[in-house]
């Protein structure tokens, strides 16, 4: 896809696939990105021009795991990271039907947690480092959360089924608003 790519996004977070999400851990983690940094690097000489590289990852992690994904992005150059994927846990949605089902929960439960990992990314990160905020956003006002939370963009998944196109617009004028 290099060659078509406006960015590329390695996500090693979704809770579907097996043993996906301990590719999140330390030596894992930089043996994949130093693996796909070296790889880049090939290709930008090919096709001439550098495309970035994004990390998408989990909101259930805690801070160490965080600190530690941050040092590691930085250490292998990675361009920015989006956070996060869908949640594995299910307070947000306790005694609930269904609450107990298998799979990663999206929209308005993974809000919280999403915004605290982009919180955490942020100081670990410093000021200029691109971050990408996802998660639980079914407002504009929950899309200027995300930028206060540390986000430099938003991205949007589940409310876009439950408003539709009307939801970018209504993001983009929160966000405006709020600068
Ligand atoms: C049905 C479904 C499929 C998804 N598939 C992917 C995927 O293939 N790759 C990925 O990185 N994230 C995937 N996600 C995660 C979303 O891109 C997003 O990070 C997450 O749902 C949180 O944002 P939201 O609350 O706006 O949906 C999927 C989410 C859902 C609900």
């Amino acid at each position: 896809m290099y060659p078509h790519a406006d960015y590329v996004t390695v996500n090693i977070s979704s809770p579907n696939t097996k043993n996906l999400r301990e590719l999140q851990s330390d030596a894992a983690l930089d043996a994949l990105l130093a693996a796909l940094q070296a790889h880049r690097l090939e290709l930008a000489a090919t096709h001439g021009r550098s495309v970035p590289l994004f990390v998408k990852i989990a909101p259930d992690l805690d801070d160490a795991q965080i600190a530690l994904i941050a040092k590691t992005l930085k250490k292998n150059r990675i361009d920015g990271v989006v956070a996060t994927n869908t949640t594995i846990a299910r307070d947000a949605v306790r005694g609930l039907a269904h609450a107990e089902e298998t799979g990663g929960l999206s929209g308005r439960p993974v809000f919280a947690a999403s915004n605290r990992v982009i919180g955490q990314l942020r100081a670990a990160l410093g000021k200029r480092y691109p971050i990408i905020g996802v998660g639980g956003v079914m407002s504009g006002t929950d899309a200027r959360a995300k930028i206060a939370a540390g986000a430099d963009l938003v991205q949007i998944y589940t409310g876009f089924i439950y408003k539709g196109p009307a939801l970018v617009a209504e993001a983009a004028r929160a966000i405006a608003v709020g600068r």
